[in-house]
């Protein structure tokens, strides 16, 4: 077979160095011509065996993200999904049962197939720069490791590590790697190759895993398996996401094998196949991928970002820019009121950098406290972030663009305001955008980038770079009220706070919501945003001719403000709310509160808030937490429509 994706050289040790370059394509995936010619490969060491085999990317952008998700979509039907498991978890195990030694050098991403195919090599050798990451991130995507992964990597680095990579898909970096055991070692990219050749030579015994571990991995399986059952049921429902679910059993009843899972188990790959969750799930990933595309236009990289306002939104907006490596200046009234914010991110750069104290002090050493606002004149981004009023608003534009760079970015995080009515205090109202960030800024990955009429084409591609810098995903939308996500969360919020007032137990409406899939019920939402909040958000609603809930108007009165004053739908203590026993959960309650968010959707699709339904699709699970099994709103009613009245079901 002539090989277009691999090359082969024979050195004069007759060492193999096989160096995957997938040609046309920024990344290495292990499509189908890709393993084919690995098979050939393979054959061919088998007759004439090296001294050694190294596998390395040609790349220098990583190694190997995975198996080709494109050809995967195309798989129709459960045989064909066998068939294509069949052929990685074959030829893995081929290429382990190699006589000769055998060893992956690994530079960047090493994903999914990718690692699998690591995890079937001798040995690992991983280079120390920040981009190497390992991970089996098949979870995301609703499918198992199903390549060895899920035979090997317990069995090298424990089960402990190993299905905590695998059931959340979290990855690891070059020297967590060689702690685990994953790794044999981990050096600098300039010894690499003789590093390889060294290890490759060395006659050294693979790596075992501890007397621990191989108990964990062997009589304690069962014991193991069912405090891993229990953690991922804590988190979610097996009838939603049941691969974590099928890689547990794989695992502890069928060796790591998915091909020897009898088809009638909820765990096999028909099982795995049949729900719609997988398809679900990489439909979600690629509008992942389609919202990230966003910030890859031009080539905007922001060093200096200027924060307004260092209240709960600016506050935090300025230390996660920190955290990536810009340079803050954060502006308020008074030194008093940028302190709390100093503090709150001094704590949170030491939770992110709990083992390396030095880079939470470089992080720290980014952010400025800045009241007189020189750093406005520096800055390439300046981001207001102060009281919801539009004249302060106005009045600090104005002064803003007198003192920024003329090529500087400006943007408002309003929420509530039209940008184009803050804009036109601007000289040049085309270069304001709003860049709109949801609280918690830390763990919300969804930012708004709002376009007014007027917005300059480069503004907007500035402010997505931006957002991407900042590891987020940039949805585009319109200068409409409440954008797309808060207009989607008030008219449900509302719906769920009719039903309290109903006489619904606030208990029953979280847990039916829930059990639909969202990470938290409208109530206990409510109570976490705030009350106070909650009404002024609503006001756009309510002069829309709604009228404010009573349930929620009578509780400001008394000054009931949710979480934040320990009193709202429920009593709050030590950050948690006290929820009692909800009742039995009628029918249909979910898809009642449900039904004003997606008329909101539709709206918001019908009034080109969003380019279309996909993106609101992508707004709504990652910026309402709208459960990414369905695959979004709207493609969910397209599926219900086309199976005929099964919407009314997933409902329940
Ligand atoms: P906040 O009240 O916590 O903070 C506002 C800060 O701005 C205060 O520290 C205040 O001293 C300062 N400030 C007011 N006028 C100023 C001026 N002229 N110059 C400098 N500093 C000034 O408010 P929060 O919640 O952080 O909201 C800020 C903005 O973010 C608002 O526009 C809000 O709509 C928006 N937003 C809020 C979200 C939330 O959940 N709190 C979510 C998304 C956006």
């Amino acid at each position: 077979m002539e090989l277009l994706n691999w090359k082969l050289e024979r050195d004069a040790d007759g060492i193999v160095w096989a160096t995957l370059d997938v040609p046309g394509a920024a990344a290495n995936t292990l499509g189908s011509r890709v393993m084919a010619e690995l098979e050939a490969i393979v054959d061919q060491l088998t007759v004439r065996p090296p001294s050694g085999l190294v596998i390395r990317s040609g790349k220098a952008a990583g190694f190997i993200v995975g198996a080709d998700i494109e050809e995967f979509t195309r798989i129709d039907t459960a045989d064909g999904a066998r068939k294509l498991v069949e052929r990685g978890w074959s030829l893995f195990g081929r290429l382990a049962a190699a006589r000769f030694p055998t060893l992956a050098l690994v530079r960047g991403h090493c994903m999914g197939g990718g690692l699998e195919l690591a995890l079937a090599c001798r040995y690992r050798l991983v280079v120390d720069e920040p981009g190497t990451r390992l991970a089996l991130p098949e979870v995301m995507l609703g499918i198992m490791p199903a390549w060895g992964g899920m035979l090997r990597l317990p069995r090298l680095i424990g089960p402990a590590a190993a299905l905590d990579m695998m059931l959340t898909g979290k990855g690891v970096d070059g020297p967590k790697a060689k702690r685990l055991g994953l790794a044999d070692d981990c050096v600098p990219l300039r010894v690499m190759d003789d590093a390889a050749r060294i290890l490759l030579m060395s006659g050294r015994p693979p790596r075992k895993p501890s007397v621990v571990q191989a108990l964990m991995n062997g009589p304690l399986r069962g014991i193991v398996a069912a405090q891993a059952r229990k953690t991922v049921a804590a988190k979610v429902r097996r009838a939603h996401y049941p691969a974590p679910f099928a890689i547990i059993d794989t695992w502890a009843r069928h060796g790591g094998n998915a091909l020897a899972v009898p088809a009638a188990s909820p765990s096999s790959l028909e099982a795995i196949f049949r729900s719609s969750t997988a398809r679900n799930l990489v439909r979600v990933f690629f509008l992942q991928e389609r919202l990230k595309a966003f910030g890859k236009e031009g080539d905007f990289r922001p060093r200096h970002v200027h924060v307004v306002g260092a209240g709960v939104m600016g506050g935090d907006i300025a230390a996660e820019c920190a955290l990536r490596g810009m340079t803050v200046t954060l502006q308020d009234q008074s030194v008093e009121r940028i302190a709390p914010a100093v503090a709150r991110a001094a704590r949170r750069f030491g939770r992110k950098f709990r083992s390396k104290p030095r880079e939470a002090r470089f992080a720290l050493d980014r952010l400025i406290p800045d009241p007189a606002g020189h750093g406005v004149a520096k800055a390439d981004v300046v981001i207001e972030a102060i009281v919801e009023d539009l004249a302060a608003k106005r009045a600090l534009f104005a002064d803003i663009e007198r003192r920024a760079r003329p090529d500087a970015l400006l943007a408002s995080n309003t929420s509530s305001l039209r940008i184009a009515d803050i804009a036109t205090a601007l000289t040049k109202p085309e270069r304001l955008v709003g860049i709109h960030f949801f609280n918690p800024v830390a763990v919300l990955p969804l930012v708004e980038v709002v376009r007014t009429v007027r917005s300059s084409d480069e503004a907007f591609r500035r402010a997505a770079a931006f957002v991407r810098r900042l590891d987020k995903l940039p949805l585009p939308v319109k200068d409409e009220p409440g954008f797309l996500v808060n207009a989607l969360l008030g008219p449900y919020m509302y719906k769920a706070l009719r039903c309290v007032e109903e006489g619904i137990a606030p208990e029953t409406i979280d847990a039916a919501l829930v059990a639909f899939g969202m990470p938290l019920g409208p109530i206990e939402l409510v109570d976490t945003v705030g009350l106070d909040i909650a009404v002024a958000a609503g006001r756009t609603l309510v002069s829309a001719g709604a009228t404010m809930p009573r349930a929620l108007a009578e509780r400001v009165e008394r000054g009931e403000l949710g979480k934040k004053s320990g009193q709202g739908f429920y009593t709050w203590k030590d950050g948690k709310a006290r929820k009692g026993v909800p009742a039995a959960i009628p029918a249909g309650l979910a898809a009642r509160i449900m039904a004003p968010l997606l008329a909101a959707a539709e709206l918001c699709v019908a009034k080109g808030v969003v380019e279309d339904a996909d993106l609101a699709d992508a707004g709504v699970i990652f910026g309402a937490g709208f459960p990414p099994f369905t695959g979004g709103p709207f493609h969910q009613s397209r599926a219900a429509a086309s199976s005929g009245g099964r919407r009314r079901q997933e409902f329940r």
